[in-house]
């Protein structure tokens, strides 16, 4: 066997194996980094550094529609690198979290108080949905489409943590109607005419 057929067969045996194993590699976080934290330039951190204290209070109001408070990379420097952010959810009596996507990461949701009936559906377009009850852990699977709605009068309170320090949302009727693509385009997805695309805007402006 010469040299040549011998980098051949290799060559063909390894390039399947590399492909595999590159399959396997789903990366489940954020990039890591390559110090323990980190943290600004020449910047000497000490526990302040780690420690977020803008939620204190956050559950002291009942606001008077669906709010999320976030602690993402953003508000707390510190979770750079960290693959992990929080939101505090509030849901007055009736009120919802529209249909939304985390494109960088999967949402894991404790429900602290209330009920909520949740949702999300998969690339096969199956809807997944559960009533909670206080106590109760949801886990939104990556990327995919969800929603939150609480269905009693008193308010609902979650927490949610998600696997990136910057989950990123994309809200579905927002991205969608709110954004400048043309109603005609609309109209022909949706399969509906243009003055519905408009009601369906001039509704979403209204908040
Ligand atoms: C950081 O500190 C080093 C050493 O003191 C200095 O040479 C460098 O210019 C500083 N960088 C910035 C961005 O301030
Ligand atoms: C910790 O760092 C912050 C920000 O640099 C500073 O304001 C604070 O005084 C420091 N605390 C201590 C105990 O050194």
């Amino acid at each position: 066997m010469t040299l040549n057929s011998i980098i051949y067969i290799l060559f063909h045996l390894l390039v399947p194996a590399l492909d595999t194993f590159s399959n396997t590699l789903a990366v489940a976080g954020d990039p890591d980094i390559i110090y323990d934290f980190a943290s600004p330039q020449n910047y000497s951190v000490n526990g302040s550094f780690f420690t977020y204290t803008d939620l204190r209070g956050v559950l002291d109001q009942i606001p008077l529609s669906f709010k999320a408070t976030k602690v993402t990379l953003v508000e707390f420097p510190a979770l750079n690198g960290q693959s992990i952010s929080y939101a505090i959810f509030q849901y007055p009596g009736g009120s919802i979290n529209p249909p939304h996507i985390h494109p960088r990461a999967a949402e894991l949701l404790f429900l602290v108080s209330g009920s909520l009936q949740v949702g999300f559906v998969d690339t096969k377009r199956t809807l997944y949905t559960q009533n909670l009850k206080p106590g109760d852990v949801f886990i939104f699977p990556k990327g995919l489409i969800h929603y939150q709605y609480n269905p009693q009068s008193v308010s609902a309170t979650a927490i949610s943590a998600f696997g990136s320090a910057n989950a990123g949302t994309v809200s579905i009727p927002l991205s969608i109607f709110s954004t400048g693509i043309d109603d005609v385009i609309l109209a022909k997805a949706f399969k509906t005419d243009t003055y519905t695309v408009k009601k369906i805007r001039s509704g979403l402006n209204k908040s």
